[in-house]
């Protein structure tokens, strides 16, 4: 990074994650207990097939269409990945009419996904238009919580937009700018000018988002995203920097630390909405993954195991679906644009 320079926060953020020499993405593996952070398809595998078994009933409920593209947002790791291939094995007319399409921006993870998954139906794109014709089917689990946000303040009727100021390498600052009349823009079309306090606008993450809208409404098929945010913000910043399973503070451990922010839900759907998607309820983890059966498909497993087996079962669930874990924090939101209604995982 330059000296003395000004950066905003999403751009900031961008480096300290995605930068090709130094940026945490780029340089390590970060998932799991040795590394920084621990995401749902780790946690179990359950997590993986109840979203391949819900996938193929989404496919089953649009007439089954000959060519069904799954797309992967961010596949980390490649384990979800996996565990979806194998249980979509297990139904071959749906196997047969699938393409799956990872969407991943860190060469490094690319090359320890590609040494995890070896299956010719898998295909690594950096650009939407390379997924064919088809019924498209995003799918993204903390993808947009690693999509570096912009943040804004009002101060004496006027708006500002966070910067980070470097004097030198290692004495940085926050700094306050005038936001740009696009930007602002933008912050009323979401209507969050209105908000008082710190108002969190992911522009970035919009932007893939009307990347992924565009298939949709081009091909049909849908966007199941999975992630921890809010619906009602609470005019706080929601940044966080962690290492090594801990809180770290933003200046810190630069390109050493994973930096995240809670996902907007009631931004999205409205940009669903402007886009004229059909849109479900957005739910809890907790909700959607007991709604399509994930402790049914536990107790059929546990009935087979050890008693410790069986303990580490239900350690597993109680991390997925405990309102103190993260059963409640993540929601689980899905638009799509179909032939027919799709409630799955969102209805009493
Ligand atoms: C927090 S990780 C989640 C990984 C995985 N989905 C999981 O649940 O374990 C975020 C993933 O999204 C990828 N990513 C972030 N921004 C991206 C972008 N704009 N385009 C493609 N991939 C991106 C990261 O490189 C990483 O693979």
């Amino acid at each position: 990074m330059g000296q003395s320079k000004i950066v905003s926060l999403d751009r900031f953020v961008e480096k300290s994650l995605y930068d090709k020499e130094f940026g945490y993405y780029s340089t390590r593996n970060p998932f799991g207990v040795s590394g920084d952070f621990i995401t749902s398809p780790l946690v179990s595998i359950l997590f993986g097939e109840m979203i391949a078994i819900w996938t193929v009933a989404f496919w089953e409920s649009q007439q089954k269409p000959k060519n069904f593209n799954f797309i992967e947002l961010g596949p980390g790791d490649g384990s979800l990945c996996k565990t979806l291939l194998n249980t979509f094995k297990k139904f071959p007319e749906f196997y047969n009419s699938l393409n799956v399409y990872l969407y991943e921006k860190s060469e490094h993870l690319i090359k320890i996904q590609k040494k995890e998954i070896k299956n010719d139906k898998v295909l690594w794109i950096r650009k939407m238009d390379k997924i064919k014709n088809g019924t498209s089917l995003f799918f993204g689990n903390e993808f947009f919580d690693a999509i570096p946000i912009k943040q804004f303040e009002k101060k004496n009727k006027t708006f500002y937009e966070k910067f980070i100021r470097y004097k030198k390498k290692d004495h940085l600052e926050f700094f306050l700018k005038k936001a740009s009349k696009n930007d602002l823009k933008e912050l009323k079309k979401f209507n969050l000018l209105k908000k008082g306090g710190v108002i969190e606008y992911p522009k970035m993450g919009i932007a893939e988002l009307n990347k992924i809208i565009s298939v949709i409404k081009r091909y049909q098929g849908g966007i199941l995203l999975i992630d921890y945010g809010y619906k009602k913000s609470q005019k706080i910043s929601t940044i966080q920097s962690i290492k090594a399973h801990k809180k770290n503070s933003l200046f810190k451990n630069i390109g050493n630390s994973d930096i995240t922010s809670l996902v907007n839900f009631s931004l999205l759907k409205n940009l669903f909405i402007k886009n004229k998607l059909k849109i479900n309820k957005i739910v809890s983890q907790s909700f959607f993954l007991q709604k399509i059966g994930i402790l049914k498909r536990a107790s059929i497993l546990a009935s087979k195991m050890t008693f410790r087996e069986k303990s580490n079962i239900y350690f597993r669930m109680q991390r997925l679906l405990s309102n103190k874990q993260m059963g409640a924090l993540f929601k689980v939101a899905f638009a799509y644009k179909g032939k027919k209604k799709f409630t799955l995982g969102f209805e009493k």
